[in-house]
């Protein structure tokens, strides 16, 4: 059974249509409907979605406030260009998104996607370097095992290895890294030393800093500790060069902190959200800035422009997803979400094949020692109702934040099913 209101669409995607990082013609599971925590796939299976569809439906799919915030505004005006016009949704996004992040940034830029996001941050990152007297930095510092997104300015500060520097050759632009910082936990002593090394980095032609703060996601999935951010911080600083805080997969509460730069004191001078922005409704990203980087940046137009900027529809649900982040129920929400994959995850550490087991707010991690058999732990997980989807040694949960416990559980079942296919193959 995979047609879908009718059209044949295994079929033609089978032979159509590319998907992530797959090579035509791979299987790929038709959906034809969402609500809550669940996909309904096309052959009936209900599948409770524990990636939140690469991390953006934090409140579930099809949440009724998100979906009455865009038929009010379907109704009123789905797009207009951005150049020379506004509207009332990008108004009240930016108040509101202005007072989640504490009255910290005066400027926000929307953009399409988080990969987009970052490369504004870059580029406000270099022109703010112009508006100081400093046109010869142009590099970008970062740490290994990052992951900013898939455009070439982008990829140029992934981590080399997983963003196939390699790969891509002289097409990609060198940028300066740092190692992978320490993992979360690690002595005092190890953090200054590295905070020292970090800062031997810092030359003459560095433009900023950029960074995933407390938790480095598609790069490997690794938690620091805050006190590195703060040290970055302090560094960037020191060299009066920007902080760039990439909180595209950690905002809105997924680590269990709001935003994991400002909940542990430190004010990126420019900060990248996407993702949940819109609750994962729709594609929408947004580039923050302080007061000091847009009024001391050359020029001070900001040198971007997409076609579909603001876009009014993503940015009426954005609005009403941003509200609802600022009420606060996911507070309680994560923590008891952190509490279930913590109590379910944490025995799959003694099973063979199993390298770690680490848990964050609503994420939960399971590194094996080998690479994972991507469909036979894709499937291993729905036979017990989960979608994830594992990359690399890491078999995952981001949960939405209205998992009840025994979504969880469920989720924690399913992870063990596709760590037991893994552990076999
Ligand atoms: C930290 C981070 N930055 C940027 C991106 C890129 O976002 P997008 O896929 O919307 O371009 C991602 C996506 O996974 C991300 O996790």
């Amino acid at each position: 059974m995979n047609s879908v209101q009718g059209v044949d669409v295994q079929s033609i995607d089978a032979a159509h249509i590319w998907h992530p990082y797959a090579e035509p013609g791979l299987f790929a599971y038709p959906v034809s409907r969402t609500e809550g925590v669940h996909l309904q796939l096309a052959s009936g299976a209900l599948l409770i979605d524990a990636m939140s569809s690469w991390w953006a439906a934090i409140h579930g799919h099809s949440n009724p406030r998100l979906t009455a915030a865009a038929k009010d505004q379907i109704d009123r005006m789905s797009h207009v260009m951005f150049g020379g016009l506004t509207h009332t949704p990008a108004a009240l996004l930016t108040e509101r998104l202005l007072d989640l992040t504490g009255g910290n940034f005066s400027q926000v830029f929307y953009s399409d996607s988080g990969s987009v996001a970052v490369e504004v941050a870059m580029k406000m990152a270099l022109q703010y370097a112009r508006g100081q007297g400093h046109p010869e930095r142009t590099k970008f510092l970062t740490w290994r095992s990052g992951y900013h997104g898939d455009t070439f300015a982008t990829m140029s500060v992934c981590d080399p290895d997983g963003g196939m520097h390699s790969f891509w050759g002289s097409a990609v632009t060198q940028q300066r890294f740092a190692p992978p910082p320490p993992v979360r936990g690690s002595s005092p002593v190890d953090q200054r030393a590295y905070l020292e090394h970090f800062a031997t980095l810092v030359t003459d032609d560095v433009a900023a800093i950029i960074i995933e703060p407390v938790v480095q996601g598609a790069g490997g999935m690794r938690f620091h500790d805050p006190e590195l951010v703060k040290g970055l911080r302090q560094l960037a600083d020191a060299h009066a060069i920007p902080l760039i805080a990439d909180e595209i997969a950690t905002g809105f509460g997924r680590s269990g902190q709001l935003f994991t730069t400002l909940d542990n004191g430190v004010v990126p001078d420019i900060m990248c959200v996407g993702k949940a922005l819109t609750g994962g409704f729709m594609t929408l990203a947004a580039t923050l800035a302080t007061e000091k980087i847009a009024a001391g940046m050359e020029p001070k137009a900001l040198m971007h422009g997409p076609t579909f900027m603001a876009n009014p529809l993503a940015c009426a649900v954005a609005a009403e997803s941003v509200a609802m982040v600022a009420e606060g129920q996911w507070r309680t929400q994560v923590a008891a979400i952190e509490e279930g994959l913590r109590e379910g995850l944490e025995p799959l550490r003694n099973n063979p094949g199993v390298a770690d087991v680490r848990v964050l707010g609503a994420i939960g991690v399971v590194e094996m020692e080998r690479d994972v058999p991507m469909r036979a732990a894709t499937e291993a997980a729905m036979e017990r109702g989960v979608w994830i989807r594992p990359f690399g040694r890491l078999i995952y949960t981001m949960p939405p934040y209205i998992c009840t416990p025994e979504n969880i559980e469920t989720i924690c079942a399913g992870i063990a099913a596709a760590v037991g296919v893994s552990t076999k193959e």
